[in-house]
């Protein structure tokens, strides 16, 4: 595997590569690796792309100081990892290199609705922050592919709409891959491993609740499941923050089930100071790679 920290390096490497005939697929990572960005790459591999994985750590994505302080740091065991599963290509920038005239210089973009529900509403300036790196990351890599985990359901669509606005979605195509999971149901995150050993016990709760809201579609009304599955949270510990429904298209939020459009099921929860969020595409038709 070959490292990059300059752009400029990286993309005299990425051009010669595209002209022996490669297509560039690209896993945009902040780093902390786990199965689930593993699964990434081996979507990408079976591609036949050049596999190019970045490591950012991006300040501007943070809403909480606190929590992109604590965020994890694992350089070493990460480019393990990477070299174990056959990645090409890590980009490990520095924040200069991202951000050379400062966060304040770089694009913004508008996600409009996207931006004010669930995580837009939670973490104010979280999107801005994502579609700011991830649109630099992207005039730094050229990627013909990226991949991305449906973890972050809203994060994805976010992406699109960033290719739609930039006018990239005929260039760059977005694959959302499946969430990868502990045998107890939680969904792989790099976030996980500040969970304390007793609230990772508890921690497979929050997929019982997406799999309680699925299983009950044709039973029962979306209110009461949301209070069985809030009051369930809450006798264990959790705080949550929203349990939602919603058109998986578009991310209409919905007040109950409805026969017509696929939907998904959204949840964040806090456990002590940890953030955690999954979601589960009910009847599953618009999200595989
Ligand atoms: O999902 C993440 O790890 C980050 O939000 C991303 C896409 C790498 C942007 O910093």
């Amino acid at each position: 595997m070959v490292i990059f920290k300059k752009t400029a390096d990286l993309q005299q490497y990425i051009t010669s590569e595209r002209i022996a005939g490669r297509n560039i697929g690209f896993i945009p990572t902040m780093g902390a690796l786990h199965a689930g960005h593993i699964s990434l790459i081996n979507t990408a591999l079976n591609n036949k792309d050049l596999v190019v994985c970045s490591i950012f750590v991006n300040p501007t994505q943070f809403n909480d100081k606190k929590d992109y302080e604590k965020y994890p740091v694992t350089v070493n065991e990460d480019i393990g990892m990477l070299v174990e599963a056959g990645c090409d290509v890590l980009f490990l920038p520095g924040i200069e290199e991202i951000y050379p005239e400062g966060t304040d210089k770089s694009p913004v973009f508008d996600f409009g609705y996207l931006d004010t529900i669930l995580e837009g509403a939670q973490r104010p300036g979280h999107f801005k922050g994502v579609g700011q790196v991830v649109s630099l990351l992207f005039d730094a890599v050229h990627p013909q592919n990226v991949y991305m985990g449906q973890k972050d359901y809203q994060q994805c669509m976010v992406i699109k709409k960033l290719l739609a606005i930039t006018g990239l979605q005929d260039k760059i195509r977005l694959h959302i891959c499946p969430t990868v999971r502990e045998a107890d149901g939680l969904a792989m995150s790099s976030r996980n491993r500040r969970l304390t050993e007793p609230q990772r016990m508890l921690a497979g709760c929050i997929y019982q609740c997406l799999v309680s809201i699925e299983s009950k579609a044709d039973t029962a009304t979306f209110e009461v499941v949301k209070k069985e599955c809030t009051d369930l949270l809450a006798a264990k510990g959790f705080i949550p923050e929203y349990i939602a429904l919603a058109n998986a298209d578009d991310l209409t939020l919905l007040n109950n089930y409805t026969p017509a459009p696929p939907m998904v099921a959204l949840i964040a929860v806090r456990l002590g100071e940890v953030r955690l969020i999954d979601n589960l595409v009910l009847n599953n038709t618009s999200t595989q790679a």
